[in-house]
């Protein structure tokens, strides 16, 4: 089947993740996310995208981690997602804004009560002595927060992606894939498509 190209990438990627929640045996919410230092060092790393809407794609992580620091100061990120069992690929390219501070409460009270000690007791990308050294921290914000709600910690937020380029791949016969960009202009998307 090829790239059914529509007048929004938004729906149909939108579309193309809920098949992959009915295919994938894992999450099909892992993507990777690249960033890249101020003189354009690379890295990548997976996130769970935890939002997609016409605002852009949305992702949590610790902000004193390397890829805040990085985002901070190179905002433009890409994003990579493959579901093995559609064989689709989705690669997303765009500025990186801060989400709104209501909307990472919201999404951090979502979450279970250990992952949120767990993001208090994390110093994401910092070097760690030993596992003891965690589970002491772990300990520590388990007692301090033995009663009640577990706030959301100031170093722990979120990050949205707003798309300027959004290209679906699809697995076609003898490697002739299907590739559709979109490229958002000033009056909205407009598509082409690529040689495989
Ligand atoms: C499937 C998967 C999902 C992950 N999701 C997240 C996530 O949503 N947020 C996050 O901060 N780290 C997540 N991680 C861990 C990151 O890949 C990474 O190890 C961590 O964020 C530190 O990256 P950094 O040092 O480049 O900042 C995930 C790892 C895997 C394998």
């Amino acid at each position: 089947m090829a790239v059914t190209i529509s007048a929004d990438p938004i729906g149909l990627f939108q579309a193309w993740l809920a098949e992959a929640h009915e295919t994938e045996p894992a999450d099909p919410t892992a993507m990777a996310l690249a960033t890249a230092t101020a003189d354009g060092v690379p890295s990548a790393r997976m996130v769970l995208l935890k939002g997609v809407d016409d605002q852009g794609f949305t992702f949590f992580t610790n902000l004193n981690s390397r890829k805040s620091h990085e985002l901070t100061a190179n905002p433009r990120a890409a994003l990579c997602v493959h579901w093995k069992s559609l064989k689709r690929q989705v690669r997303v390219e765009g500025a990186v804004e801060p989400v709104e501070v209501a909307e990472a409460d919201e999404y951090f009270a979502t979450r279970p009560r250990l992952s949120q000690i767990g993001a208090w007791a994390s110093k994401q990308s910092r070097p760690l002595e030993g596992r003891f050294e965690l589970e002491g921290r772990v300990a520590r914000y388990t007692a301090r927060f033995h009663v009640g709600d577990v706030p959301r910690p100031e170093f722990w937020s979120g990050f949205r992606v707003v798309p300027d380029h959004i290209e679906f791949w699809e697995d076609q016969p003898f490697r002739l894939h299907d590739r559709v960009v979109y490229h958002r202009g000033e009056d909205g998307w407009t598509t082409e498509r690529l040689y495989p």
